[in-house]
């Protein structure tokens, strides 16, 4: 019998999770990388690498054994640092992805209270006007349009903007301010990132939204956002309030954004799919999870170790990383039928890109509405709608990719 802590490696292929055949051809990468183990240590991401569908669902159901929590990082980052850098990583401990339970049970609680199905299924119309909106834009332009610029990347800001209540020109202010917190939150090295700019950034943020906060307290809205404030806003802070505010604000817009933009780009390229989704409306939902499944933007989460175990016959031990490669999942063909392969109609599908278990995305109804009335109602209008030339090559790397500009003729 093997020990268990013997680390298996591939005779004919160091695992890279972020190069390029394994995003051009997932289902016949991944497949030739599961024949070295569902569960692999890879010495070039330093972690250990899950592989298959059943590790990786079982894994994201783990939580008592891998850890999400990512707050030393950030804590570590801030020392020696200003106070209002300090402010920043204060507002991130409201980021419940970052955080196991008992602190991510009391963040998520009140958000999940007002994300339901009910709730999201109410914004529907706001979002068939925001799209109705952006179709008019598009409708007015002469010649080619970039898809993602035009038409992917508003869309999600748009939706999220209503979501917090904020209309109008102040929404103009968020993408500058999340522009320069995303460089702290999804840097490799947040020790190394530059001061001034994150702590200008979060200054601003947080007193926005603090004075957007005490406006809903005291005049409330219609929007998800006054939702948490009026029912749980007690039990939470005010610096959380606002980070849970950033947490929708990140979460919500460049993930959809991408989504978006691969599928797009996917439909461009395959008049065949474009052709059969404009005549079968009924496959929206269908179409919206394959799309997820072969074109969803998170690739890989992350997770510590937190006690000695085994996974997958490897012996894990505490403090090391382990990677759950959604996008592997995603192309196992023990779960999915010729997983290379785009159908529009699979069902069931249970594709991982939303995450499973405890830290599911808890915007994953809202991404999928916003998907499917964004295809919908962009076939429909423009029924003619081709590439303008080449759509360029997916790019991307371990943890998501995708694919712009999108260039359009649409009539
Ligand atoms: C296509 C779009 C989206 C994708 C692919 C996506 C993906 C994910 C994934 C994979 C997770 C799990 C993270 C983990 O296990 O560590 C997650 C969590 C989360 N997502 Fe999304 N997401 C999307 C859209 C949204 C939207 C629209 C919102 C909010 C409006 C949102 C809010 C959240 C939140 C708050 C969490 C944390 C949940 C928790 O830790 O309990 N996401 N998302």
């Amino acid at each position: 019998m093997k020990p268990l802590s013997k680390r298996r490696k591939l005779p004919d292929m160091e695992l890279d999770l972020g190069c390029e055949a394994s995003i051009r051809d997932p289902a016949g990468y991944f497949a030739r990388a599961r024949e070295g183990g569902d569960v692999q240590w890879s010495d070039r991401h330093r972690a250990w690498v899950l592989l298959s569908h059943a590790e990786v669902a079982a894994a994201f159901r783990d939580h008592q054994r891998l850890s999400s929590d990512r707050m030393d990082t950030f804590e570590r980052a801030a020392r020696g640092r200003s106070e209002a850098f300090h402010r920043a990583v204060e507002m991130l401990h409201a980021w419940l992805n970052f955080r196991d339970p008992p602190a991510h049970t009391r963040l998520r609680e009140p958000l999940a209270s007002a994300f339901t199905p009910r709730a999201v299924s109410g914004l529907e119309a706001r979002i068939r006007a925001i799209v109705a909106g952006r179709l008019d834009a598009l409708a007015a332009a002469q010649g080619p349009v970039d898809l993602s610029a035009e038409f992917a990347r508003p869309l999600p800001a748009l939706v999220i903007a209503a979501v917090l209540g904020v209309e109008g020109e102040e929404r103009e202010r968020f993408q500058a301010w999340s522009d320069d917190i995303a460089s702290l939150v999804f840097s490799l090295q947040p020790g190394a990132v530059e001061e001034e700019p994150v702590a200008r950034a979060a200054q601003e943020f947080i007193a926005f939204f603090e004075r957007h906060i005490e406006r809903e307290q005291r005049e409330p809205g219609d929007s998800l956002l006054s939702f948490v404030v009026q029912a749980e806003g007690d039990r939470l802070s005010a610096i959380e309030l606002v980070g849970l505010c950033t947490l929708l604000l990140f979460g919500g817009h460049e993930t959809t954004t991408t989504l978006l933009i691969n599928t797009l780009a996917t439909l461009l390229e395959r008049p065949d799919l474009r052709a059969w989704l404009r005549e079968h409306p009924g496959a929206d939902e269908t179409a919206v999870e394959e799309f997820m499944r072969v074109g969803g933007p998170a690739r890989t989460m992350p997770r510590k170790v937190r006690e000695k175990h085994e996974r997958g016959g490897q012996l894990l031990r505490p403090g090391q990383t382990v990677f759950l490669c959604i996008a592997a999942a995603n192309h196992d063909p023990a779960v999915f039928e010729r997983p290379g392969e785009i159908d529009l109609l699979r069902d069931p599908n249970p594709q991982l890109g939303f995450g499973w278990g405890l830290h599911y995305c808890l915007g994953a109804n809202l991404a999928r509405l916003e998907a499917r009335i964004a295809l919908r109602m962009l076939l429909e209008r423009f029924p003619a709608m081709r590439p303008a030339g080449a759509i360029p090559a997916i790019r991307g790397g371990v943890m998501g990719f995708g694919r712009r500009p999108v260039p359009a003729l649409l009539r």
